[in-house]
This record gives C-alpha cells, structure tokens and sequence, in this order.
C-alpha cells in the first residue's frame, strides 16, 4: 500500500470514528435513570397518596417526582386523593393509576370524584336513635312481607328491628366499612335473627340487587340521596317504599315528612324522616313523584 493510500485509509477511519462518537455518546445517555414527574390537579384541601405514602405539598397544584427509574420501563403508582367537601360528615375519594416513564411528564386531574367510575362518596357513622328507627318502620309500614334493604346499615340497627319487631321476611344491611359490617353480624347473632339478615360490604351505589327490596331505608347525605334517586327510581318496583332520616332528594319530592320528637336528650331535639313510594311506571312524571 501507497503511503499516500495508507493516509487516505487513516483519515476515513479518523472521520468515521468522529461522526459515530455523538450516536455512541447519545446511546450511553439513554441508558440512564431518569426521574419521571406527575403534576396532579386536586381539591386544594385533599390529602395526597402515592403508593400509601402521604405527600406533603398542599394547594391545588402538586408535583410528584420519581426516583430514578430504568430506560424504556413503564411504571405504574397509584395516586389517591381524599377531602371532605363542606362538612365533617362527607368524604370524597379519588382513585388513579398513573403509568410514567423516565424522563416523561404526566398531567391528571384529580379535582372531582366520578362516582360512575368508582370514585367514592364515604359518609361517616352516625346511628339513628332507637325512637326514630321506630317511626321509619311505622312510616314504611314495615310487615311480614317486606324485604327491607339499609342502604349504609351501619351497626345494623334498622335492619334488626325490620325483622325482630316487624317481622319482615328479610333484611339486607350494605356498609362500605367491614367494621361496621362485624358489628351488625354480631348484633343480628345476639338478637336472634341471624338466619333472616344479611350483612354485607359494599358501595350503596354499586348494589346490584336493590330491585329485591320493598322498602329501602336510608341515612346518608343530600348529595348521596341525589346519587341514589335514579338508582331506585329505575330498579325498585312499584309499592316499594323509601324512608330517610334527615335527608331529602332534590327535586323529587317526598310523599310525606314526619317530625320526631327526642324529648328524653338534654337538649329536646327534632329529628325529621321523609316517605316516597315508588309509583307504576304512567302515575310518575318527570322528577319520579
Ligand atoms: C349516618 S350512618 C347511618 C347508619 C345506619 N343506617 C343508621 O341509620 O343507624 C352512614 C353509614 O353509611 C356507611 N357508608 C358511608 N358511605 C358509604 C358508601 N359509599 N357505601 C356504603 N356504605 C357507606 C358508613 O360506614 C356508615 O355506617
């Protein structure tokens, strides 16, 4: 080979180790972790969850940042955001699962729960006292032929008295929170009727055999009330009957309201309970009356 050949071959090689440097430089680089970042739009007064550990920012704009994570992997973190709206009594909780790469930004928006999508409306434990559950039985004229459902049941306490004092056929109790649900199965099993309840966990909004009921008792909130309406408007058959301590349904409105009087408490208290009975199909008009 020519020395000037030898020199041409040289300076190619030269010029070919130049132009492959950056590809090989860029292909080290892709081979690093890199953080991936989710902002998430919440109510500005919720708490925030990644993978059950609280995070610590507040307002209506927060940040998560990954630690480093592999090239070209895909991880998935479950973000969970829980606030009450306007009251103690409610809580309102959101679920996501986000997928994030290295080096990559995801939005989401968490600001509102969508019920349909098994976000959740959670309302806390406060039993109705014994001389209103009377009177829900009364109002529902709770008999020998009824299946009486608790929507939110609590302790147990209605579905009990719907069938040791009123002798219903059978009571159905459904509560979010299994706690509530061990303590109504031990009550039914003291009371002597644990052959004609059932107690069960579960989301009032996604039960998928209300139509069974003939009388469904509830004691909820306003807004859980105006979730339900359709609910057993549509699936409940005609003659059935709702009862609601305190709380009403928006625009339908109820058959008749009854003022119980708490007279024994330190402080004489009105407790108001409110009556709908479902119609045949041509008697209801747009609202459900
Ligand atoms: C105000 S307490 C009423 C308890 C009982 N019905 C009574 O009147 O004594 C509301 C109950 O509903 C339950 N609850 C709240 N949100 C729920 C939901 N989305 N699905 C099922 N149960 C729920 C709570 O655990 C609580 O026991």
């Amino acid at each position: 080979m020519s020395r000037s050949s030898l020199l041409l071959r040289v300076a190619l090689m030269l010029f070919a180790a130049l132009l492959t440097a950056p590809v090989l430089r860029g292909q080290a680089a892709d081979q690093r972790e890199r953080q991936a970042v989710v902002v998430v739009r919440v109510h500005p007064e919720a708490t925030l969850t990644v993978d059950g550990k609280e995070t610590r920012q507040t307002g209506e704009r927060r940040r998560f940042v990954s630690p480093p994570l592999g090239p070209g992997k895909k991880y998935t973190y479950t973000f969970v955001a829980e606030w009450m709206p306007r009251n103690n009594y409610e809580t309102y909780k959101v679920t996501r699962k986000v997928t994030v790469e290295a080096g990559k930004t995801v939005e989401i928006d968490m600001s509102e729960a969508d019920l349909k999508k098994g976000d959740i409306l959670f309302i806390r434990f406060v039993p109705t006292p014994p001389e209103v559950i009377d009177a829900m039985m009364k109002l529902a004229k709770v008999g020998e032929d009824d299946v009486v459902y608790d929507l939110g049941c609590g302790d147990g306490s209605l579905v009990i008295a719907a069938v040791k004092q009123f002798h219903a056929k059978r009571g159905v109790g459904i509560d979010l929170d299994p706690q509530r649900i061990r303590e109504a199965k031990a009550k039914a099993k003291e009371a002597g009727v644990e052959d004609k309840v059932e107690f069960r966990q579960g989301n009032v909004l996604e039960v998928d055999d209300i139509a069974k009921a003939t009388v469904v008792m509830l004691y909820m909130s306003d807004e859980m009330n105006q979730k339900l309406m359709p609910i057993l408007q549509k699936q409940l058959k005609p003659g059935a009957r709702i009862v609601s301590h305190r709380f009403t349904m928006g625009g339908w409105q109820p058959d008749k309201t009854v003022t119980v009087d708490l007279p024994q408490e330190d402080i004489p208290e009105e407790k108001l309970i409110h009556l709908w009975t479902i119609k045949k199909k041509q008697e209801q008009n747009h609202s459900g009356k």
